[in-house]
C-alpha cells in the first residue's frame, strides 16, 4: 500500500524550513516467506534521530509506570545476582533505565539522539550516543562484559539493519541472558485499522511469526510473548539463546491466533488497505462537515502518528486549527507536511474548541482522566481508531 508522499514524522518545523522539508514515499509490503510487514522505502536514520529529536518518553506518566513495572519484572526474574548487567537500546530520556539506576544495577543505555540522551545522563544513567549494531555489541562486550538482559521498547522496529542487531545481541547476551523488547503489534493494527502506526521510524510491523523467523536465523528463540495495552496494542517478546530456557505455551497460542487472524495471508493486508481508505474518507467527511457548521476543531497530541493521518488524509489548518502538545520542543512549530500550528496545552485549556481530534489516542485513558472539564464545557472528542466516531 502507498500512503503517498510523507515527511519525517517527528520533523516539526518552522516556516523558514518549509523549502527544505524532506519527503519520501511511505509504502508498506508483506513478505509471504518471512511474514514481515515492512516499509518499501527507508529514511536515513540520521535524518530522524539526532540532537533535535522531538520525542521525549517521559511526557506520559502512564508510560513511566509501565516501564517501572517492566524493569521490576526484569530485576525479579532475569538478573544473575553476581554483578548483573542490563543494556537498553533506544533508552531515550531514561524512562526505563532510571529504575535500574535507582536500584544500583549496572546498566548501559544506547541512545543516538543526543538531546534525549543528555536528559538521561542528567538523571545519573550511563548512556552512550551511538546507533546499536553488531560492531558496537563487540565493543561493549570487550569493555563491560556480557549482559543478563538486553531491553528495547519501541525501538527494535525502528532499525532497518535488524540482522546486524540480532547478531550483536547474540554476542552480547550471557548464555542464560534474555532479550526483551516490545513494539506495536501487527495484530492490533489489522484489528483496529490503526494505520497511523505506519511512519518513517517504524521500518517493521512485527508479529510473533515474523519475529520468530528473524531471530531464529541468529540462533535465538522466542521463549515468551506478552501482549501489552500500551501504544494502542503492543507485543513484548522474550528471547533467549536457542535451547537455553523453556518455551512458554503462550508462543504457540499466539501464533495460532495470528493464523486465525490471517496475518500470514496477503489478502488480509488487501482488506486492511480497504479499511484504511474507508477510515480516511469518513474522517475527512466528518471534518469537512464540522467546518461547514463553523465548529472549532483542535488536534490533541502532536504525535508522530498524527503525521501519517494529516498527510495521508489531507487534513489542513483550515480543518484543524492547531494541535495542542505538552512537549516544549514541538510548541511554536508546525506539524510536518500539513503545517498545522503546534501550541502548548494552555492554548487548548484557555479556550476549549468544540471538538478535540484525539491524535494521542494511545494515551486515551490518561487523557480522559484529566479532561473532565472539557467534557463538562460541552467539548466532544473525535476518535478514528478503531473507527471514526464522535463521543462526548
Ligand atoms: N524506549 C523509549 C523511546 C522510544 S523512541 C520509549 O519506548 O518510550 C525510539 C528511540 O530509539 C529514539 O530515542 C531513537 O533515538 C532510538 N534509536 C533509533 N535507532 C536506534 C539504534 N539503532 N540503536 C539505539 N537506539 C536507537
Ligand atoms: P506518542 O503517541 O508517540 O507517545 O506521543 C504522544 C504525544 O502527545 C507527545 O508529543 C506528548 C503529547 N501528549 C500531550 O500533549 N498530552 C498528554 O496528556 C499526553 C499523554 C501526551
Amino acid at each position: 500500500m502507498s500512503f503517498g508522499k510523507m515527511p519525517i514524522a517527528n520533523g516539526f518545523l518552522t516556516p523558514e524550513q518549509y523549502p527544505e522539508e524532506y519527503f519520501f514515499e511511505l509504502g508498506t509490503a508483506f513478505c509471504p516467506h518471512c511474514k514481515m510487514v515492512q516499509l518499501t522505502e527507508l529514511v536515513d536514520e540520521r535524518k530522524m534521530f539526532h540532537e533535535n529529536y522531538a520525542f521525549f518518553s517521559s511526557t506520559s506518566v502512564r508510560m513511566a509506570e509501565h516501564f517501572q513495572r517492566f524493569a521490576k519484572g526484569v530485576m525479579k526474574d532475569y538478573l544473575d545476582p553476581s554483578d548483573p548487567f542490563v543494556v537498553e537500546i533506544g533508552s531515550n530520556d531514561g524512562i526505563m533505565l532510571q529504575n535500574f539506576a535507582r536500584a544500583g544495577v549496572r546498566h548501559l543505555g544506547i541512545e543516538p539522539s543526543a538531546n534525549v540522551a543528555e536528559v538521561a545522563r542528567g538523571k545519573g544513567i550511563r548512556t552512550i550516543s551511538e546507533f546499536f549494531n553488531e560492531d558496537l555489541a563487540r565493543r561493549i562486550v570487550a569493555e563491560l562484559g556480557q549482559a543478563d538482559a538486553f531491553l528495547g521498547a519501541n525501538v527494535m522496529c525502528h532499525i532497518p539493519y535488524l540482522h546486524s542487531v540480532a547478531a550483536g545481541i547474540r554476542i552480547l547476551l550471557k548464555p542464560r541472558g534474555v532479550l526483551m523488547f516490545e513494539d506495536p503489534y501487527m495484530g492490533d493494527i489489522v484489528q483496529k485499522t490503526s494505520y497511523d502506526q505506519i511512519y518513517d521510524e517504524h521500518a517493521f510491523y512485527f508479529s510473533v511469526a515474523s519475529v520468530s523467523h528473524l531471530f531464529g536465523e541468529h540462533g535465538l528463540e522466542v521463549i515468551d510473548v506478552l501482549p501489552q495495552n500500551v501504544h494502542g496494542g503492543s507485543m513484548r517478546y522474550v528471547i533467549a539463546h536457542k535451547g537455553a530456557r523453556p518455551v512458554s505455551a503462550a508462543v504457540a497460542l499466539q501464533r495460532a491466533r495470528e493464523e486465525a487472524l490471517g496475518l500470514h495471508r496477503p489478502e488480509t493486508y488487501d482488506q486492511l488497505r480497504r479499511n484504511i481508505e474507508r477510515s480516511r474518507d469518513e474522517l475527512m467527511a466528518l471534518l469537512r462537515d464540522l467546518k461547514r457548521q463553523g465548529k472549532r476543531v483542535v488536534g490533541y497530541g502532536a504525535t508522530s502518528k498524527s503525521t501519517t493521518v494529516t498527510n495521508y488524509c489531507g487534513i489542513t489548518p483550515d480543518l484543524v486549527e492547531f494541535i495542542s502538545d505538552t512537549t516544549p520542543i514541538k510548541q511554536g512549530k508546525f506539524s510536518p507536511g500539513a503545517h498545522i500550528p503546534v501550541r502548548p496545552y494552555s492554548a487548548f485549556q484557555e479556550r476549549y474548541p468544540d471538538y478535540a481530534l484525539l491524535f494521542a489516542w494511545n494515551h486515551a485513558e490518561e487523557i480522559m482522566a484529566k479532561e473532565q472539564k472539557f467534557r463538562d464545557a460541552g467539548g466532544k472528542w473525535i476518535n478514528y481508531v478503531p473507527k471514526v466516531q464522535v463521543s462526548a
